[in-house]
């Protein structure tokens, strides 16, 4: 894993094998960012020349390595693009993005250095966080996607290293990372690795390492409790299905949030079986589980003053002689009843009971999370996940803490007249599937019937950007993105001030 740490040596004389600066798009072409005086000097004045000649405008996601000139120790220089500034400067998200960037371009390289423009806590949080995320490389089955070892340790460079805030900031953004960062093993981990009971494991020792309560729900004791839902999907795979509960308390806390997650830990339609072509990512998902357990063991590190309740709905849908059939009926945790008409809708049966479950403790809100329907892809495309609730005041915070976190999201309704498809023709109070069109919305509306009276509730379709199939860019590697992480993080942070 790559180290963060923070130096008040200027840019110059700190010994690294790379010097990172940042470059910028005015108004008359490329110009050099702030924090890049020392190696514009050393350029004579050129700096800005050199680089618009090699090609590079200062646009987001450019970088360009040069070799450096006497009068610096690292021996090589990094400029990558920070896009246009605005009269505050270039903001978090894109210092972030260039940070990522960087890290990325650098794997390979021992140590380097960063001198980017973070001039308040938050943008030098940015930057430490951008850098962590962007180094990230899935190393279980091979070294890396280019062979190189990610970078080795991240120097953040401030004229402020002892203030208070600066050393919290890089605390808290190793805190989030890292904890991305595993959400992300989790999500690449291939199914045959990462089912039901081994994730439960690796909660569990989480909550040993950290401090956490974790309770396990197994087969049995899920038939035991009437959890129909998660039983009903997982009954077709030789892994069992599991609920865990995990559990943070602050003493000081004033609210509980219970943030349940989706975690079918590969999802091959069962019996209503996915055509080849749509089952090769279905590891990821689980990328609702894997982000409500890093959330809340990012806010057991950070030590919020809010209690969390986290649920993983934890199951392997899959077709065999013992999966449950396009018609069978379920009973649900709480006992209402659910015709399942198509087995790959298998996710909101999962979460029904989780949610049926986390109501009874009565928490103040829920989130669930859930990688639920392709339906919010076409509506929303790869990058932005929809949000829902019985709230709209809850739903507007949502989308507002995700905006402010840099996470792509977007409002969405759940419409009234899409519920009678689920309620008129069918044997059951409900059916798990009903009108095409509108499909998200749907979904989410079928998980609002599962939330007990007085309770908000959020629903995160985070179908979209949970996986990321093509290049990498910014801070989001190939592969599991930790999606909906910081959103949670930061709800929680804002819970706990209020
Ligand atoms: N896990 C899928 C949704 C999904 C699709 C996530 C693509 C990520 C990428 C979910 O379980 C599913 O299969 N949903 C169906 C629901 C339909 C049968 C009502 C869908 O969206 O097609
Ligand atoms: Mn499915
Ligand atoms: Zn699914």
């Amino acid at each position: 894993m790559t180290a963060l740490s923070v130096s008040t040596s200027s840019a110059a004389s700190l010994r690294a094998d790379a010097l990172v600066i940042g470059v910028g798009k005015g108004p008359k072409g490329l110009v050099v960012a702030p924090g890049a005086e020392a190696v514009a000097e050393a350029f004579e004045g050129k700096l800005a020349e050199v680089l618009s000649t090699l090609g590079a405008t200062g646009a987001e996601g450019e970088s360009v390595k040069l070799p450096s000139p006497a009068g610096l120790k690292a021996a090589l220089i990094l400029a990558v693009g920070l896009g246009e500034p605005s009269d505050e400067g270039y903001g978090q998200e894109a210092l972030r993005r260039a940070a990522g960037v960087a890290a990325r371009t650098l794997s390979g390289v021992k140590k380097a250095a960063l001198a980017l423009p973070a001039a308040s806590a938050e943008e030098f949080e940015a930057v430490a966080l951008g850098g962590l995320l962007g180094s990230y490389s899935y190393t279980t089955y091979k070294v890396s996607e280019n062979g190189k070892a990610p970078v080795g340790e991240l120097v953040l460079l401030t004229d402020r290293k002892g203030s208070k805030d600066v050393k919290a900031a890089v605390e808290r953004a190793a805190a989030i990372g890292e904890e991305i960062n595993r959400a992300r093993d989790l999500i690449n981990a291939a199914p045959n690795d990462l089912n039901p009971k081994s994730f439960a494991a690796i909660a569990q020792a989480a909550g040993k390492e950290h401090g956490l309560k974790v309770e396990v729900l197994d087969e049995k004791a899920l038939t035991k409790g009437g959890f129909g839902g998660i039983l009903g999907v997982g009954t077709g795979s030789d892994n069992p299905p599991r609920l865990v509960k995990i559990s943070y308390t602050h003493p000081k806390a004033k609210a509980t949030l219970a943030f349940v997650g989706k975690g079918i830990t590969y999802d091959s339609g069962g019996i209503s079986l996915k055509p080849a072509g749509h089952n090769e990512t279905m590891k990821c998902d689980m990328s609702g589980a894997a982000a409500v357990f890093a959330a809340v063991v990012a806010a057991k590190r950070l030590g919020l003053a809010v209690n969390i309740t986290t649920w993983l709905a934890l199951a392997e849908n899959m077709p065999s002689g013992s999966a449950t059939r396009p018609g069978d009926v379920l009973k649900m945790y709480g006992g209402k009843t659910v015709e399942v008409l198509n087995t790959d809708a298998e996710g909101r049966l999962v979460l029904a009971d989780a949610i049926v479950r986390a109501g009874e403790e009565n928490p103040d809100v829920i989130v669930d999370v859930a990688t639920l329907t392709g339906a919010m892809m076409m509506a929303l495309g790869n990058r932005t996940f929809g949000v829902m609730s019985n709230s709209d005041e809850l739903r507007n915070r949502l989308h507002a803490t995700a905006e402010e976190v840099g996470e792509q999201s977007w409002p969405m309704p759940l419409p009234a007249d899409l519920r009678k498809g689920m309620v008129e023709s069918t044997i059951a109070d409900l059916a798990n599937m009903g009108e095409r069109m509108g499909g998200g919305l749907v979904a989410g509306l079928f998980l609002k019937e599962f939330v007990a009276d007085g309770i908000d509730w959020a629903h995160l379709d985070i179908a979209g950007p949970a996986f990321h199939e093509g290049a990498p860019f910014g801070y989001i590697p190939r592969g599991g993105t930790g999606s909906a992480i910081r959103t949670l993080v930061r709800f929680a942070e804002d819970t706990a001030k209020s």
